[in-house]
């Protein structure tokens, strides 16, 4: 089989890696650290019919309609179409879809206008929870316990124009609290299946401190999380989804990934993405033992019975991002990476390379915030922790910074 993942950061060399214990696997844009990488636009890729399968990676391009486009061309695709994609797209709609279902999730209100959603929030109690309806890059949410910082925040996403388009409209949630994680399904249109479960650690500092990030680092299976999770996931939260999009017309054949929060009246949906977490999806992703492009070919065919269900390594993964100078506000690029070589010996160890480039003499260099995901493996969360931070201890580069706390140790 021949696979071409779309993307270009630590998610698509985890899925490159693993797709490639059975396929041929061609990755665009990937970047220089990415075996299989190329800079042609995947629309020319598959022009020869040659490629089996296409895994589009981020959101953007799906929200943007690549996957409607490549299947109208023929193309497989795992990824669902721009009408599935609006889940993630839209934070109102995504709601609108949780109301629809019945699936448990906070109470919310969208508002376009400043006054009105800002005397809605006198009516709450905190955490306040605001949040741009379009993509905002990983920016557009606040919780606060602060009314007054609250009302400002709203109105600086509706009256200012630091959002764009995305701050149009806002929608204003219950806040919840409760232990955050991360569950990836896998549809096919109407039947999914759940991988195990995942947490990552968003905010960039150790102690959760700091400003919200993509996530720094992850660790998957999570102990404290019963038995038949994922199941109960499936039944209560993507089934009924799956169900509610197909009464829509929408045929959502791709990753429908939840975040979902442990509360006191059991599992709440935060959001809905529409493609693999990152970092969360490589901590996931790295320890599967059957065949994964067999299973997004099944799933983008629109019929996952016709593949085993998959299965994984009964070990742990901890993942680590490090993390480059000014990340996540603003990223300096260009440092050469050193110690690269020496993490990669590291047994149990896997560098994925993310956010890096090749400067001129063919060095490796950082090229975005989040330049390297430093994977560990071992028989409990504390051994792959120990395995991710000797590997990590190799690598180095002018403000390279990480958090030190990922995973219980
Ligand atoms: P989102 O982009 O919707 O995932 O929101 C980003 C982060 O904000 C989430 O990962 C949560 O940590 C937090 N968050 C979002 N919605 C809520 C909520 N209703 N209550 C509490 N925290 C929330
Ligand atoms: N790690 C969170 C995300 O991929 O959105």
């Amino acid at each position: 089989m021949k696979v071409v993942v779309v993307g270009s950061g630590g998610r698509e060399h985890a899925l490159a890696q693993v797709l490639a214990r059975t396929a041929e696997v061609i990755v665009t844009p990937g970047n220089p650290g990415i075996p299989g990488s190329v800079d042609t636009p995947v629309l020319d890729l598959v022009a020869d019919g040659s490629v089996d399968l296409v895994v589009v990676g981020p959101e953007q391009p799906l929200v943007a309609g690549v996957a409607d486009r490549l299947r109208k061309a023929g193309v497989r695709v795992f990824g669902p179409g721009a009408d599935g994609a609006r889940l993630e797209g839209s934070k109102a709609y995504m709601k609108l879809i949780a109301e629809e279902a019945a699936l448990p999730t906070a109470r919310w209100e969208a508002f376009t206008d400043a006054d009105l959603a800002a005397s809605h929030l006198a009516t709450l109690t905190p955490p306040y929870v605001i949040k741009t309806d379009g993509l905002a890059a990983g920016k557009g949410v606040l919780v606060t316990d602060s009314l007054a910082e609250a009302e400002v925040d709203v109105r600086a996403k509706l009256e200012g124009a630091a959002f764009g388009a995305a701050g149009e409209r806002v929608v204003i949630e219950e806040g919840l609290t409760g232990v955050e994680v991360s569950v990836f399904a896998v549809c096919d249109g109407t039947r999914a299946v759940c991988l195990p479960v995942a947490q990552d650690f968003k905010r960039v500092g150790d102690g959760d401190a700091g400003p919200n990030t993509g996530g720094m680092g992850a660790w998957s299976p999570l102990p404290f999380v019963p038995e038949g999770f994922e199941e109960e996931v499936n039944r209560t939260f993507i089934e009924p989804t799956l169900a509610e999009l197909t009464q829509r017309g929408i045929d959502y054949r791709g990753v429908l990934y939840a975040g979902l929060m442990l509360t006191a009246d059991g599992p709440k949906l935060i959001e809905y993405n529409v493609r693999f977490g990152d970092p969360d999806s490589q901590v996931v992703l790295l320890r599967m033992t059957s065949d994964l492009a067999e299973l997004l070919a099944a799933a983008a065919d629109g019929d996952l019975t016709t593949v085993p269900a998959p299965t994984f390594a009964d070990d742990t993964a901890v993942l680590v991002v490090a993390a480059s100078e000014g990340y996540p506000v603003a990223p300096r690029t260009g440092d050469v990476i050193d110690g690269l070589d020496a993490a990669d010996a590291v047994a149990g160890a896997t560098v994925l390379r993310a956010g890096v480039g090749a400067d001129d003499q063919g060095r490796m260099v950082t090229a975005g915030g989040r330049v390297l995901n430093v994977v560990g493996r071992g028989a409990d969360a504390a051994a792959a922790r120990a395995t991710a931070y000797e590997a990590l201890g190799h690598v180095s580069w002018p403000g390279e910074h990480h958090r030190t706390d990922i995973a219980p140790a």
